[in-house]
């Protein structure tokens, strides 16, 4: 019996994670895996009722269950930044989830701006450092609203973070096993103390890993290639804020925000996993929102509790799904409501 903690958050969140556990239940049943969910209120509404982003007491619990589902945080009455650290980016620190995977992979029957590129072009995976970079929050503000102004906002970057997450990198890309190559995705040309460190920690891991291809791009170069030859990429490993920012292009080239999952992974501890999509405020509460993001962070829960054939069976009741055109574009104005999108793969789930 798994205990599943269920966090909706904001926005279209509560909408999402409900279709991914229509889905999740179909594949449960199918498959006998047993879990119970504990749903817990928190995110913008909580906190402008209470005053409160994430409880200890909560901390605590989800500190103890076996995964976190989580929807999307942000609400447009809540000043930026308060959620995001007070509860996304705090699951992610406090429990350690320091690996960020985020698969780009184009279904067949998925649109891709990428005009003659197609799903055998773009499937890649990224992994991104989801606990050090500039997400630590070091730094401060003097001298606030004058014209003497400072701002510092530090990235921290440590040997032992930058090791694990790229030996993690290359068990992964051995793994996989599609083209043995592992591409770091940095910015050493200008970032020559912290990505210096990245760069000598992927040679000397990488040591260990003669059979997988070390591959190098500068981030902006990556930028470039996503676009103009996705299917250069295998497995890409790059820091906090750079990952943060290639899965969002990654999610486009894949059919958008709409598909695109991911999960915060500790891998001796806690796990979560979540939509790449915010919390979209306008689609709020209209059943306009795709799930499938949704629907495949759960599948990606599922295998990784060790229940392969229940998150096998939860993609490929999305790619079924995303085959037959039913889902129509994927876009807020495809027509298809969340739920229905919600309906058809669960039931599809064989
Ligand atoms: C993501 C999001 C978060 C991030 C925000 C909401 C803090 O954009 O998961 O990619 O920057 O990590
Ligand atoms: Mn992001």
């Amino acid at each position: 019996m798994y205990s599943i903690a269920v966090l909706p958050c904001d926005g279209v969140g509560p909408e999402v994670t409900a279709e991914g556990l229509k889905v999740l239940d179909a594949a449960a049943t199918k498959y006998d895996v047993k879990y119970e969910l504990t749903e817990y209120d928190i995110g913008g509404d909580r906190y402008l009722r209470t005053g409160e982003v994430l409880p200890s007491s909560v901390m605590e619990e989800l500190g103890q269950c076996d995964a976190i589902y989580l929807g999307a945080v942000g609400h447009p009455d809540v000043p930026t930044g308060i959620l995001e650290k007070g509860i996304l980016l705090a699951l992610r620190f406090s429990l350690d989830q320091y690996i960020n995977l985020r698969p780009v992979k184009l279904y067949p029957g998925v649109q891709t701006p990428l005009r003659d590129k197609g799903p055998e072009d773009i499937d890649f995976i990224v992994i991104r450092e989801n606990t050090e970079g500039l997400y630590v929050g070091m730094g401060g503000i003097m001298k606030k609203d004058t014209p003497d102004e400072v701002a510092l906002q530090t990235a921290i970057y440590t040997r032992k973070g930058t090791e694990r997450i790229i030996r993690y990198a290359y068990d992964l890309t051995r793994k996989r096993n599609k083209d043995n190559k592992l591409t770091l995705v940095d910015k050493a040309n200008v970032l020559t103390y912290g990505h210096d460190l990245w760069q000598r920690t992927f040679a000397q891991v990488g040591q260990e890993y003669p059979d997988i291809q070390q591959d190098h791009a500068f981030v902006d170069a990556a930028c470039m290639w996503f676009v103009k030859n996705p299917e250069w990429f295998d497995v890409i490993v790059t820091c906090n804020m750079f990952g943060d920012i290639i899965t969002d292009l990654g999610a486009m080239i894949q059919g958008g925000m709409g598909v695109a999952a991911s999960g915060n992974i500790n891998p001796d501890g806690v796990s979560m996993f979540e939509p790449i999509h915010g919390s979209a405020p306008k689609y709020t509460g209209k059943n306009v929102i795709c799930p499938v993001a949704a629907i495949c962070a759960a599948g990606m829960m599922m295998e990784h509790l060790g229940e392969v054939e229940a998150g096998q069976a939860i993609e490929n009741a999305v790619i079924a799904a995303l085959a037959s055109g039913k889902l129509g574009d994927l876009s807020t104005k495809s027509g298809v409501k969340t739920t229905q999108a919600g309906d058809l793969i669960a039931g599809l789930v064989e």
